[in-house]
């Protein structure tokens, strides 16, 4: 669970002034190396006092902190050092891949990427994938973790938010991953090549039906579930025999799923969603095979309450 806010307000305040002047004010093409760890140690420094596990990533960090932003004075900073950090250009290391991305387009898979692949080599111990499509990709942390650990030979990625698509783009140049990755802009599934074909589907994708207190709607809301059903309808054309489809859902078997930092449901749903996905994926013609939550971690903090829903299409 998240850990309570107990952050003081002045050494609250003290923290933003510092991060706020830190940031530059103008956005650069290239990653800066000390801003980040001027940031981190800043961070580190008032760990103790503001009561956060600040070690992970940026932006759970960041996140986590802006749950305990109660005083105007903390909320204007926030908003300030949110527009400076969003022009940021991040990156993350899988291996000697570098994946590009920036805050506010960091929908977990930072951290949660290698519970992907913990679960995928475990589930799967003797089978590389030939190609991988990750659906819903964001900047592709899921795709390029599991090409970085040559589980998959191949990566497709898509998603609708063009700067996401850019990132990864950024990403497959950079890395020189032309002969092995590439990524489709579009709504759902709609921007991938008719003749694309996976042996596996994996996602993030946005996880609330209606959700109280959205922060990046792009990132958390799929109105009614419009986006799974679409999904689960169309996603067997792409799809060779044996294939799987891994997708993450928050908090799958809760009509109205707690979070600690505010007192309303974070979601609110008409039912259980896994009765519903059940549903769909037995009308996409794919066979349910497992539904699993990894044990919390540390690492992985952002993904408490996440479960794992694990599906074959047999080809029958
Ligand atoms: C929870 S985030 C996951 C992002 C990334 N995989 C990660 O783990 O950080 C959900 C992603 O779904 C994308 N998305 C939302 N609606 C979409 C749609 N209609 N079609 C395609 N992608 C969509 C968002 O842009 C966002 O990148």
């Amino acid at each position: 669970m998240f850990k309570e806010l107990k952050t003081e307000t002045t050494k609250g305040i003290n923290l933003l002034k510092e991060l706020n002047n830190l940031l530059p004010t103008i956005s650069t093409d290239t990653y800066d190396e000390d801003l980040i760890q001027n940031i981190q140690s800043l961070f580190i420094k008032y760990k103790d006092d503001l009561h956060l596990s600040l070690d992970i990533s940026l932006y759970e960090s960041f996140f986590e902190l802006s749950n305990g932003f109660k005083e105007k004075e903390m909320i204007i900073y926030f908003i300030e050092i949110l527009r400076k950090l969003k022009r940021t250009w991040l990156v993350k290391d899988f291996r000697k891949l570098k994946v590009w991305y920036k805050i506010h387009l960091d929908g977990g898979g930072t951290t949660y990427s290698n519970v992907f692949n913990r679960l995928i080599r475990e589930q799967f111990p003797n089978r590389t994938f030939f190609k991988t499509l990750e659906w819903c990709s964001g900047p592709g942390f899921i795709g390029f973790n599991l090409l970085a650990n040559n589980l998959t030979q191949y990566i497709r990625l898509t998603d609708l938010n063009s700067e996401a698509t850019d990132c990864a783009k950024r990403t497959i140049r950079e890395n020189q991953l032309e002969n092995r990755a590439e990524v489709y802009w579009g709504d759902n599934l709609n921007g991938i090549p008719k003749d694309e074909k996976f042996d596996l589907v994996v996602a993030s994708p946005p996880w609330a039906y209606e959700i109280n207190n959205d922060v990046n709607a792009m990132i958390s809301s799929d109105v009614k579930w419009k986006l799974h059903e679409a999904f689960y309808t169309q996603i067997r054309s792409y799809l060779f025999p044996g294939a799987i489809v891994c997708l993450s859902c928050f908090e799958p078997f809760e009509k109205k799923p707690e979070v600690s930092f505010q007192k309303e449901p974070w979601d609110n749903r008409p039912e259980e969603p896994i009765l519903i996905f059940k549903k769909m994926i037995e009308k996409g013609g794919l066979v349910l095979r497992n539904i699993c939550k990894p044990e919390y971690s540390h690492e992985a903090h952002m993904g408490y309450g996440v479960y794992f829903i694990f599906c074959e299409y047999t080809g029958h």
